[in-house]
């Protein structure tokens, strides 16, 4: 079956899966950590090369304080516990957002992890952490003018690739599919420009209750899509059409 190369997931849906319940929000934060667990596990066992997760947008600051600091805790948690089994699967953890924006033991605790699997060949796991791709892209900008500014880039040699190794994911493709959860079917200032091209696929499970068979369901899905790029079908595509 053919994989995406680079996944990347919108968990959405654990304050509504705790509120259905008459639980607090964190309750599902903690349901939604184990689910992600399982997800991260499985998509390093099934051979997928990028793994991007959505954990927390520039947006989420603006939520009660009480459910940001629990956030970062369960952030903090994740990566202390967590850390040992991503060596272990050979698994390298890196982030994308704004770090400086984390509290501090947040953001060292993301260093420790970071640096602990530096030399993990296996799948990329990508926290999207404080998080906002029109910030990313307005960083970026301001990058290139900065180096138009001083003449060490000329306006004229600005490419789309150019853009592209401005942003954060410099380092990794594009997603090839973008999956959200809890039947919301939007973006959420999530990876705009890398999103270009990618599938989307949307759950109406609510995070906390997706399951492994559920990712299986997401990939076969996937692996019968065409992908064109705006072009038109392939030769070989059209070959087997006709014959
Ligand atoms: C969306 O649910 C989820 C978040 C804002 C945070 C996602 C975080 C986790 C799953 C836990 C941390 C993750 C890891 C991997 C350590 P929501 O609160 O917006 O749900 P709602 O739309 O139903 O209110």
């Amino acid at each position: 079956m053919r994989l995406p190369t680079h996944l990347a997931i919108i968990m959405d849906g654990n304050g509504r899966w705790a509120e259905q319940r008459g639980k607090s929000r964190s309750h599902g934060h903690i349901k939604g950590t184990r689910v992600a667990k399982t997800i991260i596990q499985e998509c390093s066992r099934k051979g997928i090369k990028y793994l991007t997760l959505y954990a927390f947008s520039t947006e989420n600051w603006l939520r009660p304080k009480s459910e940001v600091s629990i956030l970062m805790k369960i952030l903090k948690k994740y990566l202390k516990k967590e850390t040992s089994n991503l060596i272990k699967e050979n698994i390298r953890f890196e982030t994308i957002g704004d770090r400086t924006q984390l509290p501090s033991d947040v953001a060292e605790a993301i260093d420790h992890s970071q640096k602990a699997t530096a030399q993990c060949t296996g799948m990329k796991l990508i926290f999207a952490l404080s998080y906002g791709s029109r910030q990313e892209i307005t960083s970026a900008i301001r990058d290139m003018a900065e180096l138009v500014e001083k003449g060490l880039l000329r306006s004229q040699d600005i490419s789309a690739e150019t853009v592209s190794a401005f942003l954060q994911t410099r380092e990794t493709p594009d997603p090839d599919l973008i999956l959200r959860t809890s039947g919301e079917k939007r973006l959420s200032n999530f990876l705009l420009w890398q999103a270009a091209y990618s599938e989307f696929c949307f759950s109406a499970k609510l995070w906390p209750e997706f399951t492994k068979e559920d990712l299986t369901l997401v990939l076969q899905d996937y692996g019968l899509r065409e992908r064109r790029f705006g072009q038109v079908k392939s030769m070989e595509n059209h070959e087997q059409l006709t014959h």
